[in-house]
């Protein structure tokens, strides 16, 4: 029925210029009101937009504007990863869209991304929350490749939809295996000369490099006491977390790295969170509710529970109809997806690279690392990034050094010629701005404004770095 409608229009815009039937096109994915949400000022919209008319695929967006005049303030699209996940699940309602859910309403998040930006979460590949394809064997195989184009095909016809958007600066955005997504989506647009005006890309806790990447696991488990020595040795000169990686992916795991995962395993637990060392787990939907109760009373307290309440918000029937969502060819909305079979070989592939002619195009990257994440812990990406300057003979333009929110420490930074950056979030999780906010949106904004993040912290009294260093 929708594409119906789309389709009508389509051909009467063929025939005339019609600005009102142009912007109809989008009034109609407005949303009025998110069942449980505080009123807001601001717009939102969410609904599908076809990729292939033939095959009937389509991609689910759900888009903020800015907080205040969205019309001088850059777009933003985020990426979640996976591969499989969704966007809108973990990006928007767990990590900095305007709302998080919380029982049976929806509360303010004081530190939403949109406060700086218009940004728009995309669900892709198809098969990913709401996204879909009708004919399933599509589902069977998809790669990097199949998701980048899709993604570009998605922001084309976005762009017709969203006009006043086209020229604005655009930002790409995203995490973990967001490290493909997001440089792979923003090197197509540059060799496919599509006109958006790309600006720069940022990606946190990303997957560039399998072996750098994933073997940086083990020093962070046994540096933050996750393991024994014993085990550490075991675990970086036995069998190394990239070689059981590709082991397990490949369903051909050899008894000597069997016996080092099951000791790591044994010696982790499983109540420890590997995406933030420091968080408590969520321990079930039962204990959930006390939680949200804690959370209402104790406000800064992180609600580790955030997941399972933004899937049951979002298989609401009202829920979805408000959103202008629908569930094609799956029972149930799920936050990473349980139909795709991603080309999981993809992995391997290093995107470390892409970021080097991004940044030789003129296009800034920041990559940053919430700090407590163990799953793509930043001493590897740190690897990446510094390698990566190395090769492109870039100076240090920042020094190392901690960059603050407030008066304290926010995380670590370095710059490197004017296009690439690299960040640490003190005290953050893989999806840095769930349990550091205020930090990530300080970075976040910085980021979008082109501006250094900030390097004194407001006090006027300086401390003695020696005295801190010699003492215990
Ligand atoms: C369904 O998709 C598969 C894989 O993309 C393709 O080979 C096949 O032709 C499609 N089927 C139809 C009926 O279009
Ligand atoms: C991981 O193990 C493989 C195979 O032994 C080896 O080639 C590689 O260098 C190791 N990586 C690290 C970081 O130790």
């Amino acid at each position: 029925m929708i594409s119906h409608f789309r389709t009508d229009l389509g051909i009467i815009c063929a025939f005339i210029i019609c600005i009102s039937a142009v912007k109809s096109f989008h009034e109609s994915d407005k949303i009025a009101n998110l069942p449980g949400q505080p009123k807001v000022s601001f717009q939102q919209y969410a609904g599908f937009i076809t990729i292939d008319e033939k095959q009937d695929r389509a991609f689910f967006y759900y888009f903020v504007e800015a907080e205040t005049e969205p019309a001088s303030k850059p777009l933003v699209l985020w990426l979640n990863g996976g591969p499989g996940c969704s966007s809108v699940g973990a990006g928007a309602f767990c990590e900095h869209g305007p709302f998080k859910p919380s029982g049976n309403v929806l509360v303010k998040n004081d530190y939403s991304w949109n406060k700086g930006a218009n940004v728009l979460y995309l669900e892709s590949p198809a098969g990913v929350g709401f996204s879909y394809s009708s004919n399933k064997s599509f589902y069977e195989s998809v790669d990097d490749e199949m998701t980048a184009q899709d993604n570009l095909i998605f922001l084309e016809k976005w762009f017709d939809k969203f006009p006043e958007f086209k020229n604005r600066d655009f930002y790409i955005t995203g995490e973990s295996y967001g490290g493909h997504y997001v440089p792979q989506l923003a090197n197509l647009i540059l060799q496919s000369k599509a006109k958006f005006n790309l600006k720069g890309i940022a990606i946190g806790n990303p997957l560039l490099e399998f072996n750098t990447d994933f073997n940086s696991r083990a020093e962070f488990f046994w540096s933050h006491g996750l393991i024994s020595d014993a085990t550490y040795e075991q675990f970086t000169k036995v069998c190394n977390y990239s070689q059981i990686r590709r082991q397990l992916q490949n369903g051909n795991l050899t008894p000597v790295c069997s016996h080092v995962i099951n000791q790591v395993s044994a010696e982790l637990g499983k109540f420890v969170d590997t995406y933030d060392v420091t968080l408590d787990v969520c321990l079930s939907t039962a204990s959930m509710q006390s939680e949200v109760r804690n959370h209402l009373k104790d406000k800064p307290k992180i609600d580790v529970c955030v997941e399972d309440e933004t899937t049951m918000y979002l298989n609401r029937n009202e829920v979805q109809k408000a959103l202008h969502a629908r569930l094609v060819g799956v029972d149930q909305w799920t936050a990473c997806s349980e139909v795709l079979h991603y080309k999981m070989q993809d992995l391997e592939v290093p995107t470390i690279g892409i970021l080097g002619s991004l940044v030789k195009s003129g296009i800034r990257v920041l990559v940053y690392s919430g700090d407590q994440d163990s799953v793509l812990p930043l001493m590897g990406t740190r690897t990446l990034v510094n390698a990566l300057a190395k090769e492109l003979g870039l100076s240090t333009t920042v020094p190392y050094s901690p960059w603050y929110e407030g008066r304290q420490v926010a995380g670590w930074t370095q710059a490197y010629g004017y296009f690439l950056s690299f960040a640490t979030i003190r005290g953050a999780s893989h999806k840095a701005p769930h349990s550091q906010p205020e930090r990530s949106l300080v970075l976040f904004d910085s980021f979008v404004n082109g501006q250094r993040l900030p390097q004194v912290n407001g006090m006027t009294q300086e401390r003695n770095p020696l005295t801190r260093l010699t003492q215990t």
